[in-house]
């Protein structure tokens, strides 16, 4: 199987997996459950719950209980999409192709379908800490919580709302881009091999390697921004120049952008292949990331 088989398989087996996870639309709270789901359902590219599926994978994980914490991770995203495409916050009207959450059922079930998102991602990952109550669930539970919070993801997206329409200094930028987006991905990529039973040493490295992995996303997501068009990539291109975003792009230009994204994604493969264990795939992965197109 070529590489783009074997992710279009993956991704429909992830697809699979998240459709298990979802509440039911039923009873007088319908229409947040519903809300929720089309979020869910609209597609995008299940990255996290790969990378964790995957890093889990790497250090011999081969149970059921990955599972749950991929569905959850990928609720938590979503709902920070959700979120983040707000009139308050960016003011987007498409996400995964699609009309976003608060345009098709208004502002204020945007915001409780991103909060019912949040919550049900720790009830999913609660019930399996109880289900299977050990350290290592504990410790991943604990890894989704805080790489979510204010001193990860939600902790980027503040000082990102903060900065619109100012000048910003390399190092906030890179504060910015390591809370807001490379959390997630740390958490996913952690969570994998923290289930797996990877030792500790290893957990930071995968730590380093996924700090990587989402600093070169989010590069790469500034630059489709500005190159892409809203077919291709399912999301308004220049929202960040409409919200005055101070960005990778504005601040190195583009050329710089596109040979850091592949200096940074060389780098995060670097310290996966120093690592005992190998996951071919994800490294393909990895590097596929460098030239995304969506
Ligand atoms: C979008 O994430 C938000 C960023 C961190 C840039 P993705 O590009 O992974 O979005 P989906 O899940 O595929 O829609
Ligand atoms: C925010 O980055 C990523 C999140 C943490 C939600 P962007 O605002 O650039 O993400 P897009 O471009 O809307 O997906
Ligand atoms: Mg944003
Ligand atoms: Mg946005
Ligand atoms: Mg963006």
């Amino acid at each position: 199987m070529s590489f783009k088989e074997e992710l279009l398989k993956k991704t429909e087996e992830i697809e699979e997996l998240l459709k298990g996870y979802l509440p039911r639309e039923e009873g007088f709270q319908k229409t947040v459950l519903e809300a929720m789901n089309y979020s869910i359902l609209a597609g995008g590219k299940r990255l996290r719950p790969m990378l964790m599926q995957e890093t889990y994978r790497m250090f011999g994980g081969k149970e059921k209980i990955v599972e749950p914490f991929m569905a959850a991770i990928e609720m938590i995203h979503t709902y920070s999409l959700v979120h983040d495409d707000l009139p308050a916050m960016d003011n987007d009207e498409y996400r995964r192709g699609k009309k976003t959450t608060h345009a098709v059922y208004g502002e204020a079930f945007g915001i409780l379908a991103g909060d019912a998102l949040l919550n049900f991602a720790f009830e999913t990952a609660a019930e399996a800490v109880e289900r299977e109550p050990d350290a290592r669930t504990a410790r991943a539970l604990g890894i989704l919580a805080r790489k979510a919070g204010i001193y990860g993801m939600i902790g980027g997206q503040v000082v990102d709302v903060e900065s619109e329409g100012q000048p910003l200094s390399r190092e906030k930028l890179d504060f910015i881009y390591r809370l807001k987006t490379s959390a997630l991905i740390e958490s996913s990529m952690t969570i994998g091999a923290v289930l797996a039973g990877a030792g500790e040493e290893a957990v930071r490295a995968v730590e380093r390697v996924a700090g990587d992995v989402g600093l070169a996303f989010q590069i790469q997501d500034d630059i489709l921004d500005v190159t892409s068009t809203l077919e291709v990539l399912g999301k308004p291109i220049h929202s960040d120049d409409k919200n005055q975003k101070t960005t990778y792009v504005t601040l190195e230009g583009l050329e710089k952008a596109r040979k850091d994204v592949a200096e940074i994604s060389a780098r995060a493969l670097e310290t996966l292949s120093a690592l005992e264990c190998r996951n071919v795939f994800l490294e393909e992965l990895i590097r596929m990331l460098i030239t995304r197109e969506k």
